[in-house]
């Protein structure tokens, strides 16, 4: 069985070609990458002879940055999304040799970034998905996963309910998975990590917040148990040197941290205000996309594509995301934008 390919944003060159419009004439606002990203250092020539090993000085920045007690690089929290599976098939096997993945249950969002279902699914567990209201009744050995906040749909949920939520998957003895992928412009105390125990894994991306998916690094925050395991079974050079450099530097760096949380901030309201403003009226905010729910999502996504903006249409086809654009970009959205107003088989954008 091979891992299902799932719609993602960030396909500009494939969109393009659909559309029939070179790719420098869009406007890409299709993920929820910060456009801001953390400048490029130089960077030492031993980061690019050498063999990668995570330094000291690395690991404390981001046990700092995080607020981890152990905290282990990756290549992108992807990598580990895909890796987590066969641990805890391996972990629950260790305890009873004749259990088989279908024996288990995994709890995933209805509406969320579909990876994690994929990465289950191809591992052969029973899924269980839940919409609005965490998962109460858990199966023993089960694991549940949580987006927080959500990509799509935005949803933050509450720091009390993660930690209720971790109380009744220890009961269980089973697995919680917190993907804070989104979390970095949330303040810290939304975070669970500083109140992991010891089957709790915290999955956070690098590439959003920083701006710099492309270098392939990411962290996870777990227990001592959890890091060692996947340590030992990740291999020694998990994640390029020159990534390894750039994000020490990019993590100890407060006041970049402080200027990108007031920047993002001031565009994601302007970008807000703007929606707004062209009659698409609700919307969820997250401090790295907005999501604009409307009855005519594939409709207007269309023909914005038309006009070569390009945003993301959910998977259940019934919002838009939006990611936060520049200066630039925000004007360049906002002559779309009017032109779409013109549009009168589109009728009212909400
Ligand atoms: C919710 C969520 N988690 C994890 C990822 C994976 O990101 P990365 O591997 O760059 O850390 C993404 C990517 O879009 C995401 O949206």
């Amino acid at each position: 069985m091979t891992m299902t390919k799932f719609e993602h944003g960030g396909q500009l060159e494939k969109v393009a070609k659909q559309y029939n419009i070179p790719a420098h004439a869009w406007l890409d606002l299709s993920t929820g990458i910060s456009p801001f990203s953390y400048p490029i250092p130089n960077i030492p020539i031993q980061f690019w002879q050498q063999l990668p090993i995570a330094q000291d000085g690395l690991i404390a920045a981001a046990k700092q940055y995080y607020q981890a007690n152990f905290c282990l690089p990756c290549s992108g929290s992807q990598q580990i999304i895909e890796l987590i599976p066969s641990l805890w098939l391996n972990q629950m096997r260790s305890l009873s040799h004749d259990i088989s993945a279908s024996d288990l249950t995994v709890y995933l969002p209805s509406v969320g970034y579909k990876e994690h279902q994929g990465a289950w699914q191809l591992a052969g567990f029973q899924l269980k998905f839940y919409d609005q209201n965490l998962p109460n009744e858990l199966m023993p050995n089960s694991v549940v996963v949580v987006i927080n906040p959500n990509n799509p749909s935005g949803q933050l949920r509450k720091a009390n309910d993660l930690t209720q939520l971790q109380a009744n998957v220890n009961q269980q003895q089973g697995l919680l998975i917190v993907d804070e992928a989104f979390m970095d412009v949330i303040q810290p105390s939304e975070s669970i990590v500083s109140q992991l125990t010891e089957n709790t894994l915290v999955l956070r991306s690098f590439g959003k917040f920083f701006g710099l998916a492309g270098i392939r690094i990411g962290f996870i925050c777990t227990s001592e148990k959890w890091h060692n395991l996947i340590n030992q079974v990740t291999g020694p050079w998990r994640v390029n040197g020159p990534a390894l450099y750039i994000a020490e530097q990019a993590l100890k760096d407060k006041l970049w941290h402080q200027t990108q949380i007031s920047k993002l901030t001031q565009q994601q309201q302007a970008l807000s205000q703007l929606l707004t403003e062209f009659g698409f009226g609700r919307q969820i905010s997250c401090p790295l996309f907005i999501r604009v729910e409307t009855s005519q999502a594939k409709h207007l996504y269309h023909a914005l594509c038309r006009l070569a903006v390009y945003v993301r249409l959910t998977d259940e086809q019934d919002a838009l995301r939006f990611g936060i654009p520049n200066h630039e970009q925000l004007a360049q959205l906002k002559k779309a934008l009017v032109q779409l107003s013109k549009d009168k088989s589109l009728g009212d954008l909400a």
